[in-house]
């Protein structure tokens, strides 16, 4: 039995805490509720936006529609051998929790990626990562909703196209499935992966010799948690620029004139720190109205209580500007803005 609310606020859905109102919401716990949803005729020509854990979204006004709030769950370990695992996880649980039970079953590949804010389905959907692990180097295959003939497919990692915070559903197939269940393929003999400076400077403080993936885990939590500001304390959505990928050339020209640029080596060009560009620009800690460049990283907007996602908006725009003057290079946003 659907059940649909009218005009509820959003503020408890969206990780930048911003209180928007949607026309129409509901809350779907299987796929027969979505199909179901998609199906009625009341919804047919209404405009209808999809949300998991909210954690990547800048809404900077009502919604018009009906939003359709992702709450599928479960688990479930579908194949095992002496190396691997294969754990199948419904799009609807919250990533971090996900994150928790591979630690605790000793399944090893995701450790790096916790505490990543948002819903597991939001991972594939933009290639999540953080400290040296993509989710692509666990991805088995999903399983998604088509949402023209309603029905189940199966994406492998190809299938995906996953690039830099980029897949397939990011672009050509964009708005045509909703992701219902991810596949990942976990290792049983776990070697961590502790290539990034920051995590081996963690673990040596936290007096680690021999880590394991529950010890990288500590660690990525402790360093997020130093330097990124928790969601239900301060209203945020993560790194809101992509860091620029750029030409060798191009490179070549900003370390002539910036010697101290933060940049990495990639297969065809270099990756800048968004962070950096940001800070050079002076907003690093400004508070602008209601919000600002984080103090600890500049790549992150917070939301100081009371911002709308316009004010937000605004203040993303300025930066985006400050720092095509001042590089010539252009940055655009990793989160997704419903404006
Ligand atoms: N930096 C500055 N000033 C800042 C911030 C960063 O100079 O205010 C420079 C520093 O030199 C620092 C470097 O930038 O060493 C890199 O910063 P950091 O390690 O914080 O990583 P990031 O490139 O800013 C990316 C991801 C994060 C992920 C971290 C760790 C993107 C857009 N962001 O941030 O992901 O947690 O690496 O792997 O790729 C997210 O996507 O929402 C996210 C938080």
């Amino acid at each position: 039995m659907l059940h649909i609310e009218q005009n509820k606020s959003l503020k408890n859905y969206n990780t930048f805490g911003l209180d928007v109102n949607a026309a129409h919401f509901t809350s779907i716990h299987s796929i027969g509720e979505l199909i179901a949803v998609l199906k009625d005729d009341y919804f047919s020509d209404i405009q209808k936006m999809f949300l998991g854990g909210g954690s990547n979204v800048l809404l900077t006004k009502d919604f018009h529609g009906l939003i359709i709030h992702n709450n599928l769950k479960g688990i479930e370990v579908v194949e095992r051998d002496s190396d691997f695992v294969f754990v199948k996880a419904a799009s609807g649980e919250v990533w971090h929790d996900f994150v928790l039970y591979c630690i605790e079953n000793g399944f090893g590949g995701v450790e790096n990626m916790s505490l990543i804010p948002g819903s597991v389905g939001a991972g594939p959907m933009q290639n999540i990562g953080a400290y040296g692990v993509e989710m692509k180097d666990v991805f088995h295959e999903l399983e998604a909703l088509n949402l023209a003939t309603l029905e189940i497919e199966k994406f492998s990692n190809a299938d995906c196209k996953f690039g830099y915070r980029e897949s397939v559903f990011k672009n050509e197939k964009k708005n045509q499935y909703f992701i219902t269940t991810v596949n990942f393929r976990l290792s049983l003999h776990p070697t961590v992966n502790t290539t990034y400076g920051a995590i081996q400077q963690q673990l040596q403080t936290m007096n680690v010799e021999h880590p394991s993936i529950k010890n990288v885990s500590d660690a990525v939590i402790a360093i997020r948690s130093s330097k990124l500001p928790n969601p239900a304390v301060l209203g945020n959505s993560g790194s809101f620029f992509k860091n620029p990928e750029i030409s060798v050339s191009e490179y070549e020209r900003l370390k002539n004139e910036f010697p101290n640029v933060v940049a990495y080596p990639t297969n065809n060009g270099y990756k800048l720190a968004a962070g950096w560009l940001i800070e050079q620009c002076g907003w690093k800690g400004k508070v602008v109205g209601n919000c600002g460049s984080h103090k600890d990283q500049a790549l992150v907007l917070v939301n100081y209580g009371n911002a709308s996602g316009g004010e937000i908006y605004q203040l993303a725009l300025a930066i985006q500007q400050s720092v095509l003057d001042k590089f010539m290079v252009e940055i655009t946003p990793e989160v997704n803005i419903y404006a």
